[in-house]
């Protein structure tokens, strides 16, 4: 039996460059290999590393072919894993999904038992794909800013990339924790109420922070969450205050990071990165568990549109193009 599924593969064009190119085909059961526990693939959703891999971008897929897609969301068909029986429903977040193993971005899935984990009751299958990679990290963010015992009565928290899928889960949590969370964006104008009703207490132009500036500035943040690296982290790291943390989970600004280290010698200022691909189960778990409690699924339908399995691709390009706001959630049975 065959199923669909983006498939990326490496070819050679007429001149003989090689290109990296994704096609919604059908696909034999047997291109599923690795993996105890098989999957009927409810729903997935792009992200930015998906963006980037069915757009032709090297640097994401590590094996070849692959099928894209970094998250799974679906009902348990068969698992030798012990864990899980039939008709249990599954998600997983990274852990090489996408990158160099078969992906969520098809009808079905091989993957390894060990890393899923149960879809919370409080979510749909298509909440839980909304909540994706994107609030996955969005919530290890907000974990290492409670760890870092910074609290709601410290002062605002600035969330960057913020009309983006990990910003607006990040958003939606810390205002519901009580946190005051300050939202920077390039789409005040278009997104500012989206942003308000998402908890965001005040709205600044991204532009604040994306020219180089000072080594040390105005203290002004409790801490940030950045997705957006560059000059906007090196300045939001100026701007923390003493004791504070920044968390840098991404590069839509860009990987480079323009900054002193001024801001950790003079203010004791914490910069923790966030890795959602590499998680342990554990956290895993525990991230979950947190989403549940803490993200209203009204707010994640507010936040998320919904497509079909072969419209990932050309929604891939409005990702790049920084035009989606919040979520794009993939029906992989439509
Ligand atoms: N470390 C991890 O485990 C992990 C996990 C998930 C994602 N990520 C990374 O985190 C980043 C955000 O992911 P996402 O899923 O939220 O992507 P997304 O939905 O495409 O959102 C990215 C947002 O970044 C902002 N942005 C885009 N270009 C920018 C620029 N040149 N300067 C400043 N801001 C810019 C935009 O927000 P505004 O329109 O509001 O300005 C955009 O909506 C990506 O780099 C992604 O690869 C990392």
């Amino acid at each position: 039996m065959t199923f669909r599924g983006w498939m990326v593969e490496k070819t050679t064009d007429n001149e003989g460059a090689k290109q990296q190119v994704a096609r919604l085909t059908d696909l034999e059961a047997d291109v599923l290999t690795a993996g105890d526990t098989e999957i009927e693939t409810t729903a997935s959703s792009v992200n930015y590393k998906d963006a980037l891999a069915l757009t032709g971008s090297p640097g994401i897929i590590k094996a070849w072919p692959l099928i894209a897609g970094i998250d799974v969301v679906g009902t348990v068909r068969s698992s030798d894993s012990g864990r899980w029986v039939p008709g249990d429903h599954v998600l997983l977040n990274g852990a090489g999904l996408g990158e160099s193993v078969n992906g969520g971005l098809a009808e079905r899935a091989l993957v390894d038992g060990s890393q899923l984990v149960r879809v919370p009751q409080k979510f749909t299958p298509t909440q839980a794909a909304a909540i994706g990679t994107a609030g996955f990290t969005a919530m290890l963010a907000v974990l290492a800013i409670e760890r870092h015992g910074v609290k709601p009565e410290d002062g605002p928290v600035l969330v960057t990339g913020s009309a983006g899928g990990v910003g607006s889960i990040t958003i939606a949590t810390l205002a519901h924790l009580g946190y005051e969370v300050v939202a920077s964006t390039g789409r005040a104008e278009t997104e500012g109420d989206y942003l308000s009703k998402l908890g965001a207490t005040d709205v600044v132009d991204r532009a604040e922070f994306s020219e180089s500036g000072k080594p040390l500035q105005s203290q002004r943040w409790a801490a940030v969450a950045d997705a957006v690296g560059s000059t906007t982290l090196a300045n939001v790291l100026a701007q923390t205050r003493y004791g504070g943390i920044v968390t840098a989970c991404g590069m839509a600004q860009g990987a480079d990071l323009p900054a002193s280290v001024v801001p950790f010698i003079l203010r004791g200022v914490t910069l923790a990165g966030i890795n959602s691909v590499e998680a342990p189960h554990a956290l895993r778990e525990e991230a979950w568990s947190r989403l549940a409690q803490t993200l209203d699924p009204a707010l994640l339908d507010d936040m998320t549109e919904i497509y079909a399995l072969a419209d990932a691709q050309s929604i891939a390009e409005q990702v790049l193009a920084g035009t989606v706001r919040g979520r794009s959630v993939i029906d992989v049975t439509a």
